[in-house]
Parts: C-alpha cells; structure tokens; sequence
C-alpha cells in the first residue's frame, strides 16, 4: 500500500461492529470508508474458521473497490453448546435474524443450563489485505473469556453483550462504558495486534 492510497475499505456491515472498529482505527491515520459507502453487500460466509471468513470479506471488498481492506470475522462460542452458535453467530436464529432473536434462541438453548457451565467466549479473526491478491495478508485473533447471565442486562454494546460476564468483571458487556469494552475485548485486542503487524508493514515498504 502506497502512502498515497492511505484509504482502507472496512469489510463489514454491521453498525456495532463499525462503530467499535472506527473509533479503535481513529488513532491510525487511515481513512476508513465503509464498504456500503461504496454499495457493496457483505458475501456469503462459506468458511468454517472465523479467519477463513474475514479473508473471505476482505478480499472480496478489495476486489469491489481496488482498495486495501480491512474485515473482521467474529462470534461467540458456548461451551454448553459445543462452541455453537460459532462462526454462525450473526445467524443463529435465522438468516435475517436480528440481534434480539439470537439473543432469545441463546438463552432458550440455556435455560436447563446450571450457572457454573455457562462458560463462552468470544471469538476474533482481524485480517488486512493491502489488495485482493495480496500474498501475505496480516491476520490477528484474539479471543475474550467469560459467563453467560440468564437475563440481559444492560443497552450498551450488541450482540450477546446483554448476557456476557467477562471473566474477572460483574458488568455484563451492555453495561460498561464503550472504551472499557474496546480495552478489554477481543476485537479491541485483535485489532491492536493487527495494527502493531501493519505498522511494521508500513515502516518496511
Ligand atoms: P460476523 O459479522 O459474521 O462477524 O458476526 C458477528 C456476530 O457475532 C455478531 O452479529 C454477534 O452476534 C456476535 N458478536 C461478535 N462480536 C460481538 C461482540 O463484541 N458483542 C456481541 N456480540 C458479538
């Protein structure tokens, strides 16, 4: 990526996620465009890894708009549950399932569930590509440890945040302030991994 091409595609159409990746990509000097500024559709999610699946997004926002791209691929996984909902996270309760109806179909399948076995984690995949052939994509994952509470609480955040207890807190993720989240969360991590491996990228070109 030349110095001149300084603007990155953001792979991802999901405004909790965009909001979060914006405000932790502000300190990076790049300007980050959306990629439904630019009228693309998310592709299908085929992969089976959460990495396959942000390089799947990457690629293909690359490809659409001749841009470096940035995509994450994220999830939660219940230990109950065999590490489901997983890469199918965003589509638990459906293909145009809402936030609200995963939220509810989680605490359905949890219900019989005793309080100490409702461990999970969340689950981040962060990939750069600086174009879409690009040969050596940055990839970094982080993951986020915690409990699942059975009845939401809090507005903050997305997702399941309402319902997960982050290992050492007492807040569920709705209920803390967003930099906190940011600091503690596996995208937050992800991310500053992903930065540190594209600052040295940058330095050496
Ligand atoms: P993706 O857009 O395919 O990566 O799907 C991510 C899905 O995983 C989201 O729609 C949420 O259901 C869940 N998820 C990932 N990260 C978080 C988070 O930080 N809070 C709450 N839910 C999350």
């Amino acid at each position: 990526m030349s110095s001149a091409a300084a603007r990155v595609v953001l792979a991802s159409g999901n405004r909790g996620k965009l909001r979060e990746l914006s405000a932790l990509l502000a300190p990076l000097g790049l300007s980050i465009l959306p990629q439904n500024d630019f009228g693309i559709e998310s592709p299908p999610e085929t992969g089976s890894t959460f990495v396959e699946n942000a390089l799947i997004k990457a690629r293909h926002a690359a490809t659409r708009t001749s841009l470096a791209a940035l995509a994450d691929d994220s999830g939660l996984e219940v230990d109950a549950l065999g590490g489901l909902p997983g890469v199918r996270s965003a589509r638990y309760a459906g293909e145009h399932a809402t936030d609200r109806d995963n939220l509810e179909k989680l605490l359905h399948a949890l219900a019989a569930v005793d309080r100490g076995e409702r461990t999970a984690r969340y689950q981040c995949a962060m990939v750069f590509v600086s174009s879409p052939d690009d040969p050596a994509p940055l990839i970094a994952a982080a993951s986020w440890e915690g409990t699942l509470v059975a009845a939401p609480r809090g507005t903050g955040g997305f997702g399941y945040d309402p319902i997960f207890v982050p290992l050492g807190e007492t807040l569920t993720v709705a209920e803390m302030p967003a930099e906190r989240k940011n600091a503690l969360s596996h995208r937050g991590r992800a991310l500053a991994k992903l930065r540190a491996a594209l600052t040295t990228r940058l330095a050496g070109r």
